[in-house]
């Protein structure tokens, strides 16, 4: 089974400063670091080191090269990337000294995918192969109405929540991952548990798994109901965490995993991610996740 993965290819310019800025404040960052990222080659990048077979489409612009150059020595297929001309999806992303971040989006030629673009990409496709998406492209609705027409099994991670996913008709997606605040947005509850059932009640066959930060993660299919605790490890950028888990939880039940086990790599392949700096450069290969061998918290 092959992986399509239609997502965007960012520049991270990463500040560490102190405390996020303010409004109206100007501050002085204590360092400016440039980094590959955007949450479609994270998670590219995740699968492919999950050991996933891995196409990456989409649209880099004028300096992209270094997008390209990331996702194919990650084992990434870069050949369905458009090259355009003109400025590439960009993020302006602050991390504090607790290692969260905020993170400002510009879109760039990650806006630029065309109908052409995703009829002649999706025909490479068949029935049964995995389409995972998340939301910093655009034309979702049409790339999941002509997937599912061809049969493809869809994956959404519907982050960041925006307009664009009230289009899509999210009873042709088959795996939903996501976090507590996409899920608040998506169905206005707030306990993880109430989120679960009205997404289950809404979409009865579509696979939900929930991270949870702090407290973990949950994965709910109507009848199986998990809970995974996180690995307690020095946290230095939380950038990309939720991109690492979804390419290794995707990666993982391809091959055969249970959801249990997917789970379990895909927290452990976070935790990595977190306590190092970056968004791409923090996914860890799937040799450390085998290797990484904390008991889970919670
Ligand atoms: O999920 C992290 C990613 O979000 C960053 O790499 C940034 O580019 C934004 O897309």
């Amino acid at each position: 089974m092959k992986v399509l993965n239609f997502g965007s290819l960012n520049i991270d310019l990463v500040f560490s400063v102190e405390h996020f800025v303010r409004e109206g404040e100007t501050l002085a960052s204590e360092k400016m670091e440039k980094f590959c990222g955007g949450k479609g080659l994270n998670q590219s990048i995740a699968l492919a080191k999950a050991g996933a077979e891995v196409y990456h489409a989409g649209c880099v612009g004028d300096d992209g090269g270094i997008l390209l150059e990331m996702l194919e020595t990650s084992g990434v297929d870069t050949s369905l990337i458009r090259k355009l001309p003109g400025p590439g999806g960009m993020a302006m992303i602050q991390v504090d000294k607790q290692g969260s971040n905020c993170i400002l989006l510009y879109g760039g030629s990650n806006q630029s995918v065309s109908s052409e673009q995703i009829a002649k990409t999706l025909k490479q496709f068949a029935a049964g192969d995995l389409l995972l998406l998340q939301n910093e492209i655009n034309g979702l609705k049409e790339i999941v109405d002509t997937a599912f027409d061809r049969g493809m099994v869809i994956a959404l991670n519907p982050s960041p929540v925006g307009k664009q996913l009230q289009e899509i008709d999210l009873s042709k997606i088959s795996w939903l991952i996501l976090n507590e605040i996409e899920g608040q947005e998506l169905t206005g509850e707030c306990k993880s548990e109430k989120i679960l059932e009205k997404l289950h009640q809404k979409y009865p066959g579509c696979r939900v798994v929930l991270t949870l930060g702090k407290k973990g993660s949950v994965y709910f299919d109507g009848t199986e109901l998990l809970h995974q605790g996180i690995y307690s490890v020095p946290v230095v950028d939380t950038t990309a965490a939720g991109d690492t888990f979804t390419g290794f939880f995707l990666a993982s039940v391809m091959r055969g995993e249970t959801p249990s086990k997917a789970l379990e790599i895909a927290s452990k392949a976070s935790s990595i991610a977190v306590s190092r700096k970056g968004a791409a450069p923090s996914i860890p290969s799937m040799e450390e996740v085998g290797v990484f061998d904390l008991k889970p918290v919670g």
